[in-house]
């Protein structure tokens, strides 16, 4: 049998034409297979082994025909397929071959509408029969032959019906939501299925209404945008009314955009001075060629058989005197809604009253889908009368406004609501559904497509010819934006020839549209919809997706040479392997696929390292490692080389993996990587230990000199680097820091190398380098950065350093572009520590309100980021800041929190914790307590040379020790400071010194 493609019927083998419809049979090669959504009906009779046993077998047979033959005609009249009759049992499908919006609302009147028949049908035979029902929708595979469509949808559709009662009709969720507004339910207990882990909800169907919509839209919602459009429509009733003639207007526009919305607007004030006399096409039915003329004709009071006459001419001649002679009295508008669903019979009669009607104001206000015009081209065209215009999508700002008065109160994530204008691209309907859909699932989760909207592009694409849509499928996989040779390089070489012809039927059809080639001398298509690339991407098998994908990597690499060619080859290397996982996890050819793929993404990593892009870094490493097998040296190798990015982006959790993962290899080099890895996270979530690390860090430097292994003796200097600055040892830093770079050169890795140069200069900026030193130093770094991040890094150390010149604005400038850079590098962690360094400018600009306000805001941010590192100092520098306003109380609460959490490594912390909480006990009066605590403080900053949180000290101490009666030490004590920050060069800080100690004097 051969499936017709436009109206579904069958017709015998060998038919050139379908023998329903007309519609010419495509030379269908192969039994295509698709995935697609689609509802399921099982029915079975029940009783019918008891009746058996009274029946005569001959009886029985032709009862329980007569029985399926009425099913197979409710089924067919709704657009359904019988697809086979098991037993007593009946299954049919909607939504093959081709695929409507409304498939779920017709299975469900489909099966309400049976149930009443075979009541009805039982007692003309006076047998008592009784049905149960299950319907549900899922996706399923559908192709040509025995089982026409596969699927776990197919199986819950069965166990629904086996479950049912006699009598009753069971829906699954899916169905329901997308016939949530034309149905009465009862929820019945969610149902425990054969196979299935989880309940299955359930749903009994009570009752359909069979005039409503399958969902109804929200024609409440305030309006926005379409001033234009408006503007427009007025403008030409004003001419129906002033010139007294009749004037058809047609507004087209795609599924959802608003035509219906924006003529109910304008009705509202238009009907004020016209009669409105409204009608809306159906899509599918019986009697349905004047169905929208009996609605016009029934709400005014007519009888439908006075004017619908015998013959089309008849009808059209009475229905125009009609109108015309109401026309007389008052404007009339008559709205025509969805016409792309109506019979070409009542297309001709509202073209009749648009040529033939004079001197009558009326305006016709047709609406539709653009598929109107593939029925009728010429619609609306040569006429004088006539205006047709194309609504397009929202503006971007019209579809922001909308989503912030749809979600009302709720909370929306940025991400969410961003994902959401990407994904509607401007569409109010999806709009509208996918917020439905978000706070079903309380507003946090991905988004999906929502059932209704997937039906709707479903449809849509299930009217493409054969040809055109295997094309769109082909172009999907390349992406939203797709080449004319790829589709034609991936199509089957008989079909070559036809792809232009394809591509040009699919812009006229509006699925995509013509753009901006990316390889030279190309021509390039874009969907004209994110959701139609998906719904087509959708559709296809996955083993088709598996071998387009591939052959599209391999086209790529013979044909184009990208900037992100590795990335872009990667990435369909990756999706060709994990479509091929997910049919068949031991396929063989597999394990090579995926290291083709990890390979391609683990290079376009290093380009993004080299770009200083860290949160691309990781996104491609990540992948990259993903592909292989738990243990693989490679992934390995690729999990260190995460670590410490992923912790600098604020992402520690996955760190942590990685470096258990990395401990556990039996290869003590990588075990020793795994050491290392977790003393970065150690470091990054506060929760260094010194004695730990020296253990670490000691056995991991002696095997990799053993091995000769520069890369680890790098991280191992990094590392050390970093015990050293725990310690407030900035002289010893910069000398690790200078360790590392020469390991990481050797190792040819020339951006850890520069990364490690940067260390050396911050330890140049915090020790006691003078200032007049260190400016040069850094300003050679930032010269000779390369990626972003350095840059933003060098940027950073120049504006301290010029800070503490009192080049102030400079110094702004500077701190300001480097936490830009550091934000851009995907940096986040970083990004928030730059409030110490922003609160430093202000201090020395004298604006210690605008330090407290910056400080206050990187705590809230390293906060949301879950990361302690910073933490501690910042909060430190807080209280510092709070006791230098005499704000006593609140400095003293961020002391007590930091010393609660305080970690005995981080010798700053120690170190701050000690001088304030001393002076702010001094302050209250206890002052053997306040001396006790700032004099150990002193002790502790005599180890180090940060020269800053040792001057700071001093100074404290000078504060404290005049407070507890002891003006000569203060007076040495606040000298010292000055002394220090002298040294330095620290001007601004030399001058508040000066000023203590001059205070103190007098
Ligand atoms: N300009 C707008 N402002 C606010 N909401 C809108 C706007 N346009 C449309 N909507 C809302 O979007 C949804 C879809 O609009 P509408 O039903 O008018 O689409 P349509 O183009 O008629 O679609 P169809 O072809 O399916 O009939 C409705 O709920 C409507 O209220
Ligand atoms: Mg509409």
């Amino acid at each position: 049998m051969l499936t017709c493609q436009s109206c579904g019927r069958e017709s015998p083998d060998g038919f050139a034409f379908c023998g329903a419809c007309g519609t010419a049979f495509a030379p269908i090669a192969a039994a295509r297979e698709v995935r697609k959504v689609v509802t399921v009906v099982f029915c079975d009779v029940s009783g019918s082994t008891a009746l058996g046993e009274r029946l005569d077998p001959e009886a029985m047979r032709r009862t329980m025909g007569r029985h399926f033959e009425e099913i197979r005609l409710i089924v067919e009249r709704h657009g359904g397929t019988v697809e086979k009759f098991i037993g007593d049992a009946a299954m049919a499908v909607f939504g093959i071959p081709v695929a409507h919006e409304d498939d779920a609302l017709r299975a469900v009147r489909a099966v309400a509408e049976i149930r009443e028949r075979l009541t009805a049908l039982g007692e003309e035979l006076a047998v008592a029969l009784s049905f149960r029902t299950g319907v549900n929708t899922g996706e399923v595979v559908a192709g040509e032959g025995e089982t026409l469509v596969t699927g776990d949808a197919v199986n819950v559709a069965a166990r629904l019906e086996q479950a049912a009662a006699p009598g009753e009709i069971l829906i699954g969720a899916e169905t329901l939501s997308l016939v949530r507004d034309a149905v009465t339910v009862e929820p019945v207990e969610p149902l425990e299925l054969k196979g299935k882990r989880e309940p299955v909800p359930a749903f009994r169907l009570v009752s359909v209404d069979a005039t409503a919509e399958a969902f109804t839209r929200h024609m409440d919602a305030p309006l926005v945008g379409r001033v234009r459009e408006q503007q427009r429509l007025r403008a030409d009733f004003e001419g129906v009314v002033s010139e007294r003639t009749c004037h058809m207007f047609t507004l087209l526009g795609p599924a959802g955009v608003g035509k219906s919305r924006l003529v109910a607007e304008f009705l509202a004030a238009a009907g004020e001075n016209a009669d409105v006399l409204r009608s809306r096409c159906l899509h599918y039915g019986e009697d349905i060629t004047y169905w929208p003329l009996v609605e016009i004709l029934l709400a005014i009071g007519v009888e439908p058989d006075a004017v619908i006459g015998t013959s089309p001419a008849d009808t059209q001649l009475a229905f125009r005197k009609l109108i015309e002679g109401r026309a007389a009295e008052r404007p009339q508008i008559l709205v025509l809604d969805d016409i792309q669903w109506a019979e070409p019979v009542f297309l001709e009669l509202i073209e009749h009253v648009s040529d033939w009607s004079r001197d009558a104001p009326i305006l016709l206000l047709c609406v539709a889908r653009p598929e109107l015009l593939e029925l009728r081209p010429g619609w609306g065209g040569g006429k004088l009368n006539a205006t047709t215009i194309l609504l397009e999508a929202l503006s971007r700002d019209d579809c922001e406004l909308l989503i912030s008065r749809l979600a009302g109160g709720a909370q929306l994530t940025d991400d969410v609501r961003a994902k959401i204008l990407q994904a509607a691209d401007g569409n109010p309907l999806f709009i509208e559904e996918m917020l439905a859909t978000v706070s079903e699932d309380g507003g946090d989760g991905e988004i999906v497509v929502p059932p209704t909207i997937q039906a709707l592009l479903q449809s849509r694409l299930d009217r493409l010819g054969p040809g055109e849509r295997d094309m769109i499928g082909r172009g999907a996989v390349e992406g939203q934006v797709f080449h004319r040779s790829t589709v034609q390089e991936l199509a089957p070489a008989t079909e070559r020839d036809d792809v232009a012809g394809h591509l040009l039927s699919l812009v006229r059809k509006e699925m995509i549209r013509p753009d901006q080639p990316t390889y030279p001398d190309e021509e390039a298509f874009r969907f004209r919809h994110l959701l139609i690339r998906d719904a087509a991407y959708d559709s296809l098998p996955k083993e088709t997706r598996a071998e387009l994908h591939e052959a599209f990597a391999d086209w790529l690499d013979r044909h184009a040479t990208l900037i992100e060619q590795d990335e872009i080859v990667g990435y369909h290397l990756e999706r060709a392997y994990r479509n091929r996982a997910e049919l068949d996890s031991a396929d063989p050819r597999l394990a090579a696929l995926a290291r083709r793929a990890s390979a391609r993404l683990a290079v376009a990593a290093r380009g993004a390292k080299e770009r200083g892009d860290t949160g691309a870094f990781c996104g491609l490493l990540q992948r990259a490692a993903e592909l292989l097998p738990e243990g693989d040296p490679q992934r390995l190798e690729a999990l260190f080389a995460l670590s410490y990015p992923l912790c600098t982006v604020g992402r520690q959790e996955e760190a942590v993996a990685g470096a258990r993962e990395l401990v556990a290899s039996r290869d003590p080099r990588l075990q020793s990587y795994g050491h290392l890895a977790q003393t970065i996270v150690d470091v990054y979530s506060g929760r260094f230990d010194a004695k730990r690390a020296e253990g670490r860090v000691a056995a991991a430097g002696i095997l990799f000199t053993d091995l000769g292994d520069h890369f680890g003796l790098a991280w191992t200097g990094f590392l050390e680097l970093h015990m050293e600055w725990m310690s407030c040892r900035a002289a010893a830093a910069a000398a690790a820091a200078l360790r590392a770079e020469t390991h990481a050169r050797a190792a040819g890795d020339e951006v850890l190398a520069t990364r490690m140069r940067g260390l050396w200069g911050m330890a140049l900026a915090f020790g006691p380098a003078p200032v007049g030193e260190a400016v040069p130093a850094t300003r050679a770094l930032l010269d000779g950065a390369t990626s972003i991040l350095d840059r933003a890094e060098a940027q950073r150390l120049v504006g301290q350093l010029l800070a503490m010149r009192g080049e102030i604005e400079e110094a702004r400038e500077h701190v300001r572009g480097g936490l830009e850079g550091t934000r851009q590098a995907g940096q986040f962690v970083e990004a928030a520590g730059y409030a110490m360094m922003a609160a430093f400018v202000e201090a020395r600009a004298g604006a210690p309100a605008a330090a407290e306000d910056l400080l206050r805001r990187g705590i809230a941010e390293l906060d949301r980021l879950g990361n302690r590192s910073y933490r501690g100092t910042m909060a430190l520098r807080l209280a510092d800041a709070l006791a230098s306003r005499a704000e006593y109380e609140e400095a003293a609460q961020w002391c007590a929190e930091v010393r609660e959490t305080l970690n005995d490594n981080d010798l700053v912390d120690v170190i701050s914790v000690d001088s304030l909480e001393g002076f702010l006990a001094a302050v209250a009066g206890s002052h053997t307590e306040g001396e006790r605590l700032s004099d150990r403080a002193v002790g502790s900053a005599a180890t180090t040379d940060f020269y800053e949180a040792k001057a700071q000290t001093y100074e404290r101490h000078a504060r404290t020790l005049a407070l507890v009666g002891k003006p000569v030490e203060a007076r040495e004590a606040a000298a010292t400071a000055l002394a220090i920050y002298e040294a330095k060069g620290d001007i601004p800080a030399s001058a508040w010194a000066r000023e203590l100690l001059d205070s103190l004097s007098t």
